[in-house]
């Protein structure tokens, strides 16, 4: 990627991030997204806190945590909410139909959680996320780390390969002291489906097929941006 195009993306990821803060109401719980796309969300709320708003983020990772205190975002841990109103979080591919996969940063089980608990979840994304169908993106899978085996096995019943995801030589730890493979089914048919399969196999606290979790997609396109809603 040249730089341009590295700038081009950046100004769609903040152009995405400041149409969904919008959404935000004042005394709203905020679910906080993880990953370089959230990350301008949660500038644009600092920003609006900054400037009155009142609201309690909850963080998707522990990294999202210590950015929000940095920035004077007051937070809440997301084993004290019930419901949160509004969370605004990144994906790496995403669909018209708003299936996404999520999980590059390795934060898919506390995302996933809050988008679970969350109203209005508003996934905001760059140009480059949207495909026609997922899957060349591989689909991040967190994992106990004594099931490993067991996963991998049942991963290739399904046709996909994994890879214990690696980072300086040694496994990627998650913020839940797991490990992630990243599995490859090649393009997925049916998103739903292999959620379903996937949600079956012991050991896997997580993957990061998200279905039916997100009420709207705004993606950055040039200086413009796009909605995709639900029904
Ligand atoms: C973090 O685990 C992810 O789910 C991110 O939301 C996703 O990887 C998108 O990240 P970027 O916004 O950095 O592309």
């Amino acid at each position: 990627m040249d730089e341009q195009s590295i700038d081009k993306r950046d100004l769609e990821k903040q152009n995405a991030a400041k149409g969904a803060v919008k959404f935000i109401q004042n005394n709203d719980i905020v679910g906080l997204g993880t990953g370089s796309t959230a990350f301008f969300a949660i500038q644009e709320i600092a920003l609006l806190v900054k400037n009155g708003l009142k609201i309690k983020g909850v963080p998707t990772s522990e990294h999202t945590a210590a950015l929000a205190v940095s920035l004077g975002i007051e937070l809440l841990p997301m084993d004290q909410v019930r419901t949160i109103d509004i969370t605004i979080d990144g994906a790496d591919e995403f669909d018209a139909q708003l299936n996404l996969i999520k999980g590059g940063g390795g934060a898919l089980f506390r995302e996933k959680i809050i988008a679970s608990l969350t109203k209005n979840e508003i996934i905001i994304a760059d140009s480059g996320k949207l495909v026609t169908q997922l899957g060349k993106f591989k689909v991040p899978v967190e994992v106990v780390p004594l099931a490993l085996n067991y996963v991998l096995q049942q991963l290739a019943e399904l046709k996909g390969t994994g890879k214990v995801r690696m980072k300086d030589n040694t496994p990627f730890i998650t913020d839940n002291h797991n490990i992630i493979v990243d599995a490859d089914f090649g393009l997925i048919g049916d998103v739903a489906g292999l959620a379903e399969r996937l949600n079956r196999i012991e050991g896997i606290l997580a993957h990061g097929l998200f279905v039916n979790l997100t009420s709207k997609i705004i993606m950055g396109k040039g200086t413009e941006t796009i909605i995709y809603a639900g029904n």
